[in-house]
This record gives structure tokens, sequence and C-alpha cells, in this order.
């Protein structure tokens, strides 16, 4: 295959991401900005503020990051974005100056799904010791909007073994967070909280683990956390505490199923992406878990398991040297089934 060289563009949400991907040489440069503190007033991403922000923050970061990567734009092969699922004003910022800047360089424009983006993430980065992990394998996708147990076969070909009915896991984090008053973006609030808890405080359930299937319902978990913060003294160790037990009941509800899909589809290796995925103990856990079974887990890093660039740059070379680029068409896909 020949190698290529690929700019991604992330604006799916409150993330402006870039970067660039070189088949040959890896990742040559990346960068995120966050919005977290523009939203944070409001308790959560307000979607005309999202957009705005990506079109004041877009090009200076397109132009930092080729600037660290040592390229010109003419040294680009392809640009990479996200096409969905997303805010439709967001992608639409994403979608325009990639499109626009392929035009002008003469070179395809590859519109990403997000979800795939998160789900090659753990193949991103070379493991030293243990090498890329290499389909076939189990991917947990645990994002603010996804939780889904995929079939990975191939590169582009994926089955999906179950996903949540109601809230994504990452969702019930932040919710949960909220309602105990944590400040907005209550998931790695609530993480850092659960460490000062103690275990076996407070007791959740673990939503349908009690019956077969790989589907999941996180919903029911926060009204119990909110009865039980309701019925609590309000102190700061209950909080720490009701988070713990919060976060233990999540983790395992996650590490139930994704061993019952690794047994399902006979796969012995499982990746893991998406913002939960930065959570501590749930890599813990899923270390755990491979290490029983004689198996592996993949993680990205941390700042490439939440939304970046460099996962829509990688897909999108993927996709470049398998022949797939955009027709004329500017088309984003607020909401898109992988
Ligand atoms: O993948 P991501 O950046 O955005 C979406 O595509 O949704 O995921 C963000 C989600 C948020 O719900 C956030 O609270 C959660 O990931 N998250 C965490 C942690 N870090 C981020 N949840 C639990 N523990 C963490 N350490
Ligand atoms: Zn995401």
């Amino acid at each position: 295959r020949i190698p290529v060289k690929v700019l991604g563009i992330e604006t799916s949400c409150d993330e402006t991401g870039v970067a660039v991907y070189d088949t040959a040489a890896g990742l040559r440069a990346h960068a995120v900005y966050s919005q977290i503190e523009l939203h944070a007033q409001y308790g959560g991403v307000v979607p005309e503020l999202a957009s705005r922000d990506h079109v004041r923050k877009l090009l200076p970061l397109i132009r930092q990051t080729l600037a660290e990567a040592g390229l010109e734009t003419a040294g680009i092969d392809g640009v990479a974005y996200t096409a969905g699922p997303g805010l439709v004003g967001a992608l639409l910022v994403g979608a325009g100056v990639a499109r626009a800047l392929a035009w002008a360089l003469d070179v395809p424009a590859i519109g990403v799904h997000h979800m795939e983006g998160h789900l090659l993430a753990p193949l991103l980065e070379d493991d030293p010791a243990r090498g890329r992990p290499e389909p076939p394998f189990v991917a947990l996708l645990v994002s603010g909007g996804h939780t889904q147990l995929v079939h990975v076969a191939a590169i582009g070909r994926y089955r999906l073994l179950g996903e949540t009915l109601d809230d994504a896991a990452g969702e019930a984090f932040d919710k949960t967070a909220k309602l105990m008053g944590l400040p907005y973006p209550g998931g790695p609030q609530l993480a850092a909280l659960a460490e000062r808890g103690r275990p076996g405080a407070f007791r959740f359930a673990r939503p349908m683990t009690d019956r077969p299937g790989l589907d999941f319902s996180f919903s029911g978990l926060k009204t119990q956390v909110l009865l039980a913060w309701q019925g609590s003294d309000r102190g700061e160790q209950t909080r720490a505490d009701i988070a713990r037990g919060f976060e233990d009941a999540v983790v395992e509800t996650l590490a139930i199923k994704c061993e019952r899909a690794l047994d399902a589809a006979g796969c012995e290796t499982l990746v893991v992406a998406g913002g939960v995925g930065a959570n501590k103990r749930l890599r813990a856990r899923l270390e755990d878990m491979a290490h029983r079974r004689g198996g592996r887990v993949s993680f990205p890093r941390p700042a490439f398991c939440t939304d970046n660039g460099a996962m829509i740059a990688f897909a999108g070379a993927l996709r470049l040297q398998a022949g797939q680029h955009d027709t004329a068409a500017v088309r984003v896909t607020p909401r898109w089934d992988m």
C-alpha cells in the first residue's frame, strides 16, 4: 500500500481536534482544544456556542498542527473529518473546512464515522511490548452518547452485539454527578471523588447482568443514586462513598458484559474506547479479567479515549488506503448507525 499522510478534523461536540497521521511514520502531531469552560456555566453543551467556537478555533489549530508535524498543506494526501454522528452545526464546521481544504489542495476528503474513529483508536499507537491489537476482536465503546459492544471481524466489518437501551455509560456518569451537585462535566469529577469513597459503603444494582444478553440499561442506576443521596446526610464522605458505589456498579456491569461478549464471539482480545475508557477503575478491572482469561485488553492512552483528531486522521488514512473517499456533495449525518 502507498503510504499516506492524512489531516484529521474532529468537531462533533465540544472538542476541536486536529491531527496528522502518517501511515509510514505514525502520528505526526495532534492538538485538542476543549470548550469545557465555555459550556460549564450552562451545565452542559450549548450546540450553537459549540459551533461558533469551532469556527474560531479550527483554522489556528490546523496551522499549529501542520507546523508541529513539520508539514505544509502541500504534504497532505487527504483530509478526514467527522461526518457524524454529533451536533449538526458543530459537524458542519469541520465538514465545511475539511471539504474546502481538500478541494483547494486537490486531494480527497474522507467523511469518518465518529464511533469508528473511537473504535480504531486502540490501534492508533504501537504497544512496544505486545504490538497493535489485530482483528478479530470485541470492542467496548463507552462514550457520552454511546455504549456498545461490537464484534470487529476486520477493519470495516462491524457487527453490533449489544448496546444501551437508555442512557450511555458516560451520560450516566454525567447525570449522576450532576444530581449530587458536581460541576459539568461530571464523569471525570465523579471518578476522582470515588477515589476517596469507601468500597461497599453503598451498593447499587448491576443492571441487566442477571439475565442473558449483551444490552445495557443505566437510567435506573441514576434513580437509585438519587434516592440514596436524598436519604443521606449529604456530607462530603457520603458523597464520595456514593460515587464509589456508583462507579463500582458501572464498572462491574461493563466488565460482566465484556466477558460475556468475548465468550459469545469466541475472541480473546478486547479493545476499549470512548471517554469512559479513560476511567482508571474500569481499566484495572478489565486488565484483571484479560489476565485471568489469558487474553488481552487494549486501551488508547486517556487523551485518545475522549474526542480527538488523531482517531479521525487514523480512520481516514485507513479508508483512503482502501480507496474510499467522499463524492462531491457536502453531507453530514447527525444520527448515524455504524
Ligand atoms: O468520547 P467522549 O469524549 O465524547 C463523546 O463522544 O461522548 O466521551 C465523553 C464522556 C463523558 O460522558 C464523560 O463524563 C466521560 O466520557 N468520561 C469519564 C471519564 N472521563 C471521561 N467517565 C468516567 N470516568 C472518567 N475518568
Ligand atoms: Zn466521542
